[in-house]
């Protein structure tokens, strides 16, 4: 018989887990998210099944990655609704800390990770990828984890948490998964809730101009100013605002000069009606 999913609340309780774990010799998974999980975030739960025995989920809408007019306080929340889609995807524990437990009075010690955090989405949140990095090594660290998995979705935070990971010896492994998109193309998030009918609309622009920079590179474009100067219009002409769309190299997030010369990501980030979206797509060269 399936046994019940386990709520952890603080880091004591995570850590009898983890001695748990570890006494029967279970390899952990962590699927570190901020709640609101919507399928995106069930399809890692869901491969993680298949590379290890305990699924930790963290559930932590993580403050100190927010900035000061950001949305933390009204990022969508939904506790109970989490356990129930967390358990049926195959999660053997959730650890949803409260703010206080995870940054105590005092707390003062930060990761932080160089120019790859300063770049794309950096350049309009210059603490976010610091305060993703702290919360994600202290996850890992207490969690005891051996594999942790992530979305594509966020390319530039796996490209900084694969840094980090790297530069600090942290011995977790990391798995990066395919990202999860409605019917229409729009990649599954959990700010889609805050969207209008009108801006819903407005945003399928984001992943279209995406798809038609991908089609240009698949017939064999490669300068850049070709390949991104169409998206700016496209989204503006549905009615959002470019943030930034560029291309880069897929490893290590370097500029190009002219044109690619190797395997690419395009990422981009567009608002509409105040809702910040992000979108990515590899091209292979
Ligand atoms: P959150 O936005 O909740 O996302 C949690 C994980 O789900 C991330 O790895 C993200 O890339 C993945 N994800 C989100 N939407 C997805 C989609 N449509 N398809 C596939 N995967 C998707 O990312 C964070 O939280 C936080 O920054 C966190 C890493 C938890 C640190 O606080």
């Amino acid at each position: 018989m399936a046994t019940r999913m386990k709520i952890l609340r603080t880091i004591a309780d995570l850590y009898a887990w983890r001695s748990a774990q570890k006494e029967a010799h279970r390899p952990i998974a962590l699927v570190p998210t901020m709640g609101a999980l919507h399928e995106g975030h069930l399809s890692l739960i869901r491969r993680a099944k298949q590379e290890a025995d305990a699924i930790l989920v963290s559930i932590f809408v993580n403050p100190i990655q927010f900035g000061p007019k950001e949305d933390l306080d009204k990022y969508p929340r939904d506790f109970e609704g989490d356990c129930k889609k967390a358990e049926s995807a195959g999660a053997s524990a959730v650890f949803a800390p409260t703010p206080e437990e995870m940054y105590p009075e005092g707390f003062q010690t930060h990761v932080s990770v160089g120019p790859l955090s300063e770049c794309l989405c950096g350049k309009s949140r210059p603490t976010h990828f610091g305060g993703v990095c702290t919360v994600v090594l202290k996850l890992f660290l207490a969690s005891g984890c051996d594999i942790a998995l992530f979305g594509q979705k966020d390319y530039q935070q796996y490209q900084v948490i694969t840094r980090m990971v790297k530069d600090l010896h942290v011995p977790v492994k990391l798995i990066s998964c395919p990202i999860v998109r409605e019917a229409d193309g729009l990649a599954l998030s959990s700010r889609n809730t805050y969207l209008t009918a009108d801006a819903r609309k407005a945003a399928l622009s984001l992943p279209r101009a995406l798809d038609a920079v991908a089609d240009a590179w698949s017939k064999g474009e490669r300068n850049l100013k070709v390949l991104l100067q169409p998206v700016g219009d496209a989204i503006a002409k549905a009615g959002g605002r470019l943030d930034y769309a560029e291309i880069r190299t897929a490893e290590g997030l370097k500029e190009f000069g002219e044109k690619a010369d190797c395997d690419a990501v395009l990422a981009a980030a567009a608002v509409f009606d105040g809702v910040r979206l992000i979108d990515n797509r590899l091209l292979r060269f």
